[in-house]
């Protein structure tokens, strides 16, 4: 079986890990070996960088600095376990990979995105997904999703305006790449959001 790298993006609040298990089922009972990995993390020292990068006490950290930590955990989690893993013939499903840094960093912090995937060119080691999954929904939306269940942390209490730019940085950013980025409107329900994504990825694996 040829390995499969599928990630899942969005703003947040955008339902990504409920499709990511919906998903894994799925790509499970086809007989794929299932990796689920998230980013920042999905490594000890990966998982490691999150908490510094998530620290809400942090808010001195530079821009650029956000950028190369969340480099820096892509390449461990890359060159320990999705790059393996593709290459033994498994199923990679990741909770967000470097598009998120496009238009996080790129974009909504205005590194730029040429320079975001530039500097990521080292972490990734050519690795891109076959498909990406673009939950779309409006900021407003996602983070008052997040705001009733969990503490929010660094990113997550940015101003409405920065996660506005995120929604709006995706849709571009799917607009660049028609053929990779694959778009879904979040505020469908659940079932039938999946039911989407199966459809798409049954075309791949065609
Ligand atoms: P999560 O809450 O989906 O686990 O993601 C952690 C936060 O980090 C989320 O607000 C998105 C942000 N993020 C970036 O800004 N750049 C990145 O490259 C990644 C992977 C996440």
């Amino acid at each position: 079986m040829r390995g499969i790298f599928i990630s899942m993006e969005g703003p947040d609040g955008s339902g990504k890990s409920t499709q990511l298990e919906l998903l894994k089922k799925y790509l499970s009972d086809k007989g794929y070996e299932i990796i689920i990995t998230r980013e920042p993390g999905g490594t000890r020292i990966s998982e490691a960088v999150r908490e510094i990068i998530l620290n809400k006490e942090y808010t001195e950290m530079s821009y650029m600095t956000e950028a190369l930590l969340y480099a820096s955990a892509r390449a461990q989690l890359v060159s320990e376990v999705i790059k393996p893993a593709i290459d033994g013939g498994k199923a990679v499903i990741s909770d967000r990979f470097v598009d998120s840094s496009a238009v996080y960093q790129g974009m909504a912090r205005g590194l730029g995105v040429e320079n975001v995937y530039k500097m990521n060119e080292f972490a990734i080691q050519g690795v891109m997904p076959d498909l990406t999954i673009h939950l779309d929904l409006p900021a407003k939306v996602g983070i008052s999703r997040k705001k009733d269940q969990k503490e929010l942390d660094r990113m997550e209490l940015e101003a409405l305006d920065f996660h506005e730019k995120v929604a709006e940085g995706y849709r571009k950013l799917a607009e660049l790449a028609p053929d990779r980025i694959y778009t879904i409107d979040a505020t469908l329900p659940i079932d039938d959001i999946h039911g989407l994504i199966i459809e798409k990825i049954e075309n791949i694996l065609r």
